[in-house]
């Protein structure tokens, strides 16, 4: 079924918005905040005003970049949640307003459900799969067993993988968000330099990664400014062979439980270059087919919620006017 769609996406601090067409995706724009970098991390107030400010010029971009006019969207589907409460209000109460305006449905998308259907931007993976979704604020395996269908096998008990890359990127003097330095310091790095924790790497689906922040805090506390900035590359390649090795040594253990033939990865952090290595290495070994986003849908985006908007539409999920934002899941 062909649906133009607008795809809004507001849920941290990224505005964002996509036209989703016959022919595929046509315009993904995304407007970064860069207020938050001087705070090294999301400040919320900030990030809804900001959203407030750009979010119809974001649209409008969206628009002129599909070269395409408002009169020829047929939904809009926009980000419900989970997020921050203040930023997601902001998109759904412009996605409302434009609706109600063009007299045509919104359609509400969980964030989540979202980052795994990049990976059916380019692609089309058959179920049933395991999605490994890692970005800033989640990290979850996921059984995707039918469209919107998923049990969740696991998930992080405190920090996300993301937040691991910024946090201890920050201690050692990255800006935020630290993650794409580190990936970048950590190719020409060496991955055994030092050894950092992987914690419950024995023990079921679940993560944590606050022990290693810890660890990686202490570790660094004695050390001079010139020493980190000298092993920088070898620092970031033994935080990222720590963090990439547990997500994948997981996703292997999932596999076996779930008896799955495909994988994919999602999120923000499955742009990490280690971690897509890695997860080749066991769709090679295990004869599995791995599905991974394009760069561009990996982080934030509202392509992604268009996408799954319109998976939604084909099988009749639209949503009324009193539709809300909800902050978690
Ligand atoms: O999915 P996302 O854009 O936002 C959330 O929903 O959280 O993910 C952002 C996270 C940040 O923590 C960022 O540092 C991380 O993804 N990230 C990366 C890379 N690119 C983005 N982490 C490691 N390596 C990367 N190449
Ligand atoms: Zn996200």
């Amino acid at each position: 079924m062909g649906m133009n769609i607008l795809g809004i996406e507001s849920s941290c601090d990224d505005t964002s918005a996509a036209v989703l067409t016959n022919e595929g995706i046509q315009s993904n724009v995304i407007a970064s905040q860069s207020i938050h970098v001087k705070f090294g991390g999301v400040v919320p107030e900030l990030a809804s005003r900001a959203h407030q400010k750009t979010i119809s010029q974001t649209v409008e971009q969206a628009l002129e970049e599909a070269d395409t006019s408002i009169d020829e969207i047929e939904a809009i589907a926009v980000t419900q949640g989970p997020g921050l409460m203040g930023s997601l209000l902001v998109g759904v109460c412009f996605a409302k307003g434009l609706a109600l305006s063009r007299g045509i449905p919104v359609i509400g998308v969980n964030h989540m459900d979202a980052h795994i259907y990049a990976n059916f931007i380019d692609e089309t993976p058959e179920f049933p799969f395991v999605c490994l979704t890692v970005s800033g604020g989640h990290t979850q395996l996921v059984h995707a067993k039918a469209p919107f269908g998923h049990e969740i096998l696991g998930q992080t008990r405190d920090d996300a993988a993301g937040e691991a890359f910024d946090k201890i990127g920050k201690i050692m003097g990255l800006p935020y968000p630290a993650g794409p330095h580190m990936d970048h310091l950590a190719q020409t790095g060496n991955r055994s330099f030092h050894k950092f924790p992987q914690a419950l790497l024995k023990e079921g689906l679940d993560f944590s990664f606050s022990g290693l922040k810890t660890s990686a805090l202490y570790f660094l506390q004695d050390k001079s400014e010139d020493w980190i900035k000298a092993h920088l590359n070898d620092l970031c390649a033994s935080i990222s062979e720590a963090i990439t090795g547990v997500l994948v040594h997981k996703l292997k253990r999932a596999v076996k439980q779930t008896g799955v033939k495909t994988i994919a990865l999602a999120g923000g952090v499955s742009a990490n270059s280690m971690l897509r290595e890695k997860s080749e290495h066991l769709a090679a070994e295990s004869g599995l087919t791995l599905h991974v986003p394009n760069p561009g849908y990996c982080t934030d985006n509202a392509a992604m919620i268009a996408i799954t908007g319109k998976m939604k539409a084909e099988s009749g999920q639209f949503d009324s006017l009193a539709m809300r934002p909800f902050a978690s899941l």
